[in-house]
């Protein structure tokens, strides 16, 4: 039965972490598996990626960003999910639309209307939606320490007040999306990834 699976949080929560231990799973219950990225996961979803992480690119205006990251969004929903949930396979996705809400809409200051970047990502996803979203929260401070051995990319380097936007705006963005769960991602890793299968095993047979 093909699922689609989305994890997102802030930065370092540990969204890259968590999926790779869940499609290891995942795979050894039998599933065929797909993990994709975003912005990501394919040639011009890589490349926007690269250049709206990359310090190099410098400042951009909120709509900018939000509409590259929605344009690499669309390529990698049309183009790989929707097919891949078509043959049947589970997907499991790092970042979505949620966090073009928080980042974008929530945390810049001032930043884009939240009707309108909702509306935008309707548009971009079409019919291929998420069944569930889990959102990864951890405290700042936490997510600070466990990103302290790499460097900052340019949407990382922005100041704890703009992280502390975007921890608050997960929360918000979390209560009004019904597809949102959010879980407690603080606790040690193992724990989390058991709450994620548990989850995940009662909410998709
Ligand atoms: N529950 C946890 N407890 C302690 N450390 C963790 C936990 N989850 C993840 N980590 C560690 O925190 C670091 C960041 O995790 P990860 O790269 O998975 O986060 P991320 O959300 O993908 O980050 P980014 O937003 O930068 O892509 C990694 O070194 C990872 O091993
Ligand atoms: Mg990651």
């Amino acid at each position: 039965m093909s699922r689609y699976v989305m994890l997102d949080g802030p930065d370092g929560c540990g969204k890259s972490s968590q999926a790779r231990a869940l499609c290891e799973w995942l795979d050894g219950q039998g599933a065929r598996v797909l993990h994709v990225r975003e912005p990501g996961s394919t040639p011009v979803g890589e490349a926007l990626r690269q250049l709206l992480l990359a310090k190099t690119t410098g400042a951009l205006l909120p709509l900018t960003e939000a509409l590259l990251f929605s344009a690499a969004r669309a390529q990698t929903v049309l183009a790989v999910v929707a097919p891949a949930l078509q043959r049947g396979e589970v997907v499991v996705a790092e970042r979505g639309y949620l966090s073009t809400l928080v980042y974008q809409a929530l945390a810049f200051e001032p930043g884009l209307d939240f009707d309108w970047v909702l509306d935008l990502q309707r548009r971009v996803h079409g019919p291929t939606l998420p069944d569930v979203i889990f959102v990864l929260d951890v405290p700042p401070a936490v997510a600070a320490q466990r990103r302290r051995w790499r460097t900052d990319d340019r949407i990382e380097a922005r100041g704890a007040d703009y992280h502390d936007r975007v921890r608050a705006g997960f929360l918000r963005a979390a209560a009004s999306e019904p597809r949102a769960v959010l879980i407690d991602a603080a606790r040690p890793f193992a724990q989390v990834q058991d709450d994620l299968r548990r989850r995940i095993s009662e909410a998709l047979p």
